[in-house]
């Protein structure tokens, strides 16, 4: 089974569209939707906005149902300025760009003390394999790199620029970075597709809700063409 998770309802409603005999569970404040994409058996669900909720999510996923893989999908900002509006991510891995030990000798910025890496790899069959869906697909422009992720929604030059300097990503956003930790820690492989919404800039609220739909439709398609491609 492949868990699908989405932080808010916009970005999950362009899968659920694509699911097949799909019934609902309930586990805690959780809701999940099982069913098939392309005859491979899914759970999909909304975690919610942050790394709390999301760690919690994964976690409960998880322990319910023992996922084969993990795939975070949904919208981030943009912090490469190639990088446009209703761009496709492929995260090679995620990094917590507002975990901060560094005051410790030894400790770098974003380093998760316990794992004691700044970076956590995707697993890396899949982003090869969404990579060469993406080759294939056409309507979108596609990327490959590090997501940023944390607890603000970022809207500004001057965070932008800060973000740039301490760590090298292409998009920020508030879930994936402790859904990897939470797939690393049970050992299950994970991956993390984001379609980009806004750039992270002061238009960043507006544009955001402007084009989570149209973004979101983006990852979604993308994750259509993965989930065919290995069900084949
Ligand atoms: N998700 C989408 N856009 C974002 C932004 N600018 N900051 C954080 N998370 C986001």
């Amino acid at each position: 089974m492949i868990a699908i998770i989405c932080a808010m309802k916009e970005e999950l409603e362009q899968i659920k569209i694509l699911m097949q005999n799909s019934h609902i569970e309930k586990s805690g404040p959780f809701e999940f939707t099982l069913g098939e994409i392309e005859r491979k058996k899914c759970v999909l669900t909304i975690c919610g906005v942050g790394k709390v909720s999301a760690a919690m999510c994964t976690q409960a996923l998880i322990d319910k149902y023992n996922p084969e893989l993990t795939i975070n999908v949904g919208v981030a900002g943009a912090i490469d300025e190639n990088i446009k509006i209703g761009d496709v991510v492929i995260c090679s891995a995620a990094i917590q760009h507002d975990f901060d030990i560094s005051i410790f000798p030894g400790r770098k910025k974003g380093e998760i003390s316990g794992i004691n890496k700044v970076e956590i790899s995707c697993t890396p069959w899949v982003v090869k394999k969404l990579t060469e869906c993406a080759k294939k697909s056409e309507g979108f422009n596609f990327h490959v790199g590090t997501v940023l992720t944390g607890d603000q929604f970022i809207s500004s030059m001057s965070k932008l620029k800060k973000l740039k300097k301490d760590f090298r990503g292409l998009a920020c956003e508030m879930e994936a970075g402790s859904i990897a930790q939470v797939c690393y820690l049970n050992n299950i492989e994970f991956a993390i597709l984001r379609a980009i919404s806004d750039c992270a800039n002061k238009k960043s609220s507006t544009d955001f809700y402007s084009f989570i739909k149209s973004s979101s439709k983006n990852a979604a398609s993308l994750l259509y063409k993965f989930i065919k491609s290995i069900s084949d």
